[in-house]
């Protein structure tokens, strides 16, 4: 292994493959001989024990930011260049960079149209695009099933709710991946430029959506949001673009990634994938389990808005902490067993989708996807195996496959 563990300061590289493909084992150890530590390569305190995350993500002494009680200059942080001033500017209000009261607020006003209830009724539509998907790939003896099927289903399905063309996918999935890189580590000068040229085309592009949308409403959620913010003035139209961007971007990737790490997990195990195919009884606790067993986000961050001791370690105000989703969700004191890959789990905790206050929004939306999506084509492809070992991307904390290609007859 190429991870060095010095009492809490641990030395691991988060672009080695070894680790990326792979960080099971790592966290493993490291929850075994340093659960809370410090990760040299990142500058930032870590927490690998279910119990440890789980109690931080409902912690109100702890937020996704610290810049409603303090300003930058205040906390001693670089000011944002120019030059990506206008991606930050879009991160301003997004939910991910808010806290209450704000975040309250906004949360508000689009969580209703996310609810388990509201949502129901894309059953059929979201149906329907795995069949035409699913039927363009009824002549190929083999696929890439990510690009084929996974990649496409999330981003059409968010499209259509909020109310932006199904040909505009592609755009919408250009600016997506461009904006995603500036949260990774590595990101270069001509990433940040790609970003910001991704981030104005899509802020005028909604602009223009949302003016036509005032104009002429529809039954999306965008002629929704428009009406808040007529009726009450709660929600302006920046708070508007903001959110939309983030639906988009966040309602795509992570569930794409659920799909295709889930369904090589499934390939992996083709006793499991064969027990779920006769008993679709199973779609309940196997989603559940596919989230736990390979989650596509593996790290999220905190600050502490108070002095505060965690697990021992003190951590003055505006310490950044980072919680190791995937490491959590395969704690033995939380999971029997939970290297194991197992449909049937009944007692399944896992923090695949955070939670406290910043709790996945989409949850409903994803899970209904995944529910749909997976038996779907587990029964269509009744003899599907994998093609090919498939490899990892290079991006530790967005865990999901290059390809995955699968022969299906
Ligand atoms: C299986 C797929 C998904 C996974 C694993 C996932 C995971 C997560 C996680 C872990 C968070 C919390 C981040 C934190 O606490 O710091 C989050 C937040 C969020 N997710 Fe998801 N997500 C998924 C799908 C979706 C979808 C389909 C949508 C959109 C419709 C969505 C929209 C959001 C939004 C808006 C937030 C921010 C909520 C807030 O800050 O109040 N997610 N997601």
């Amino acid at each position: 292994m190429t991870m060095q563990i010095h009492g809490t300061t641990v030395k691991l590289d988060p672009r080695d493959p070894a680790f990326y493909t792979n960080p099971y084992p790592y966290y493993d150890e490291l929850r075994a001989k340093a659960p809370v530590f410090y990760w040299e390569e990142y500058d930032i305190w870590c927490l690998t024990r279910w119990h440890d995350v789980d109690a931080l993500l409902r912690n109100r002494k702890f937020g996704r930011t610290v810049l409603h009680m303090r300003t930058r200059e205040e906390m001693g942080w670089d000011p944002i260049p120019d030059r990506v001033q206008d991606f930050y500017d879009v991160e301003l209000y997004s939910l991910l960079e808010l806290e209450p009261p704000e975040h309250s607020r906004i949360r508000g006003l689009v969580q209703k149209a996310f609810m388990a209830r509201q949502i129901n009724h894309m059953r059929g539509r979201i149906a329907d695009i795995c069949d035409r998907l699913l039927d363009k790939m009824e002549d190929e003896a083999e696929v890439d099933v990510l690009s084929a099927y996974a990649s496409t289903l999330p981003v059409s399905v968010i499209a259509e709710m909020l109310g932006v063309p199904l040909d505009m996918t592609d755009h919408l999935l250009d600016w997506s991946h461009a904006m995603v890189r500036m949260y990774q580590m590595g990101c270069t000068e001509a990433d940040q430029d790609k970003a910001i040229v991704a981030t104005r085309a899509f802020v005028s592009y909604l602009r223009d959506l949302i003016e036509e949308r005032r104009k002429a409403p529809q039954d999306d959620l965008i002629s929704q949001l428009v009406q808040v913010t007529e009726e009450g003035d709660r929600l302006t139209v920046d708070e508007m673009i903001s959110t939309c961007i983030l639906l988009l971007n966040a309602g795509h990737e992570a569930t794409v990634n659920v799909m295709g790490n889930g369904l090589l997990a499934l390939l992996k195990h083709p006793d499991q994938m064969a027990a779920w195919r006769e008993d679709p009884g199973l779609t309940y606790t196997a989603i559940e389990e596919l989230l736990r067993y390979d989650t596509p986000l593996h790290l999220f961050n905190r600050y502490s808005l108070a002095d505060v001791e965690v697990a021992g370690q003190h951590f003055p105000f505006g310490s950044k902490i980072a919680l190791l989703l995937g490491a959590a969700n395969r704690d033995p004191a939380a999971f029997t067993n939970p290297n194991q890959l197992d449909l049937g789990r009944e007692v399944n905790q896992h923090v695949s989708f955070g939670g406290g206050v910043h709790y996945c929004l989409g949850a409903p939306l994803a899970r209904l996807e995944l529910d749909l999506s997976l038996p779907m084509l587990l029964k269509r492809f009744p003899k599907m195996e994998l093609a090919q070992e498939p490899t990892w991307q290079n991006s530790y904390h967005f865990h999901g496959l290059d390809a995955l290609h699968v022969r299906l007859k």
